[in-house]
């Protein structure tokens, strides 16, 4: 079965290395939309239709299931994308919710964390209203952390100053959970857990959404899920291509890939 990952960038390959760590025998085709990042910043019309373009460039490379892993395109056009085609789509929010649910229980606080995108979204208080209406959510839009991260700044006194300023307003409020609902923050996770303090489980959605794949390929297909005598084939796209991007890409894989650049990769304007 062939994953189809696509994020607005690079941010992404935290999903797309969960995916290869649990299911090595898969294939998998992922395209980060370089030319058009940052998605963090986009209104939701023109979230839904990058998503859309997205998903049909990863249909079209054979993809049998869609993983939307950047927040803020799964928290403007996960229903759009649902509707318009019939794979299955899995996205990096409903599992994290999953997960902050249990540490919260019925009557906890839940932390989130994202760009400014998926925190005005409002998907979060939704889907929290709905299926615990008890549980508080607090959250806050951190922009700056996912261009700190970018730069390869992960253990630097400026992030850890930035992220202390980030996450000042959730000290102290007895937060049961934080989800990290920017595909950049598992990388700095560390840092995160420092700053919030108390007892909040840190809710990494890349492990989220790679365990909810993990198990619908497991339950549909066992036998290939379990090949792992044979890697599955692994292509990685990008919408733009600068000398930087070769090092960014590392810091997210943890090792060297092959990145093939596909323009345009959508069959819209952008
Ligand atoms: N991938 C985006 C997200 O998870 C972060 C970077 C961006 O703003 O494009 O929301």
């Amino acid at each position: 079965m062939k994953i189809g990952v696509f994020d607005s960038g690079v941010g992404g390959l935290t999903v797309a290395r969960e995916l290869m760590r649990l299911l090595p025998a898969q294939p998998l085709v992922y395209f980060g939309d370089t030319a058009r990042t940052p998605y963090g910043t986009k209104s939701r019309d023109t979230l839904i239709r990058y998503a859309l373009e997205d998903t049909r460039f990863l249909l079209e490379n054979g993809a049998d299931i869609i993983v939307i892993a950047c927040h803020s395109a799964a928290s403007a056009a996960t229903d759009v994308i649902r509707e318009e085609f019939r794979a299955p789509v899995f996205e990096v929010i409903t599992p994290s919710i999953d997960e902050a649910l249990k540490a919260a229980g019925p009557e906890g606080t839940v932390g989130l964390i994202g760009t400014r995108a998926t925190v005005a979204s409002g998907v979060y208080e939704a889907e929290i209203g709905r299926r615990a209406p008890g549980v508080r959510l607090m959250s806050a839009a951190c922009p700056l952390l996912v261009p700190l991260v970018e730069e390869g700044w992960l253990t630097a006194r400026e992030t850890r100053m930035i992220a202390s300023k980030y996450l000042r307003p959730f000290k102290g409020k007895g937060l049961d959970a934080l989800v990290l609902g920017c595909t950049h923050y598992p990388l700095i996770k560390r840092i995160i857990r420092e700053k919030i303090g108390g007892h909040a489980r840190i809710i990494d959605p890349s492990l989220e959404v790679a365990r909810a794949v993990s198990d619908y390929i497991h339950a549909q297909d066992h036998e290939s899920a379990e090949g792992s005598f044979k890697n599955g084939e692994k292509r990685f796209f990008l919408s733009d291509i600068t000398p930087a991007t070769q090092k960014i890409v590392e810091n997210f894989l943890g090792g060297r890939v092959h990145i093939e650049k596909v323009t345009p990769p959508c069959t819209g304007s952008s």
